[in-house]
């Protein structure tokens, strides 16, 4: 099948209500579908300036413990539905690496999002010590079935996988489209042993470092369904060129 592609803008922790509105006024006319990930302070800014476009919005992070209640800091599911948000992005690296996120919280945080209605972004993704010693199936395959364990096959139905080399993110060094290719590959084949329906239209996006010029290669390859763009999705321009690529 010719596969669709999707786009998410994840802008971490930047931006500031002006940048954000000057950055949304160059890319509110893209006809591809998009999801942009705002820190979650400015959600329903963005969200507002989206509305009548075909612009979805996405949280980076979800709490993982209920609706509501004692946990200083965290934002439920429930809040991002009430918000009016769509997407959320879990299981990131950064949340991995720098707040200790393991596999079961991050599959914790999905049950949670289907709760309420939600669409998980489910980031999988080696380090440079995994890859080099060989692990790379086996950590995005541990890493994805916590989630599938926990939640069941038909999670995936409503679900984006995003997979994102930790070594790729930031650093200016991307995978080869042939290497991204035959990790997507994995991943589908994986789901697929489950249930093929969901594995044909999943969407599994690549992340990490993906720029103007190497967008589409990638997204030339057979499983490669998109991209979750960071540091080019905060220039305009850069943006602009990954989309044109889709
Ligand atoms: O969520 C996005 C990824 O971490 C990729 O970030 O494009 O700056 O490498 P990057």
């Amino acid at each position: 099948m010719s596969r669709r592609i999707l786009i998410a803008a994840n802008w971490k922790m930047n931006g500031s209500f002006a940048v954000n509105t000057s950055l949304l006024q160059a890319i509110n006319g893209i006809q591809i579908p998009l999801i942009i990930a705002p820190p979650s302070l400015y959600i329903a800014s963005v969200r507002q300036q989206l509305v009548g476009t075909t612009l979805k919005v996405a949280a980076q992070n979800v709490a993982a413990e209920a609706q509501q209640g004692a946990y200083t800091g965290e934002v439920s599911a429930k809040m991002l539905a009430d918000a009016g948000v769509s997407y959320a992005i879990i299981g990131h690296s950064e949340r991995r690496q720098y707040y200790g996120e393991t596999d079961a919280l991050v599959a914790q945080k999905c049950q949670r999002l289907h709760e309420f209605g939600l669409t998980p972004i489910i980031c999988v993704g080696e380090s440079l010590a995994e890859r080099e010693a060989g692990l790379v199936q086996t950590v995005v395959e541990r890493q994805l079935t916590a989630i599938i364990d926990q939640c069941g096959i038909y999670a995936l139905a409503q679900a984006v996988v995003a997979y994102e080399p930790v070594w790729a993110i930031g650093t200016g060094k991307t995978a080869t489209p042939a290497d991204a290719q035959a990790v997507h590959q994995f991943l589908r084949e994986l789901v697929a042993k489950y249930d093929k329906n969901i594995a044909e239209n999943l969407y599994i996006l690549y992340g990490g470092s993906v720029k103007a010029d190497n967008a589409a290669s990638l997204f030339a390859m057979p499983d490669i369904d998109g991209a979750l763009v960071g540091g080019a999705s905060l220039v305009a321009k850069d943006f602009l060129a990954i989309c044109h690529a889709a």
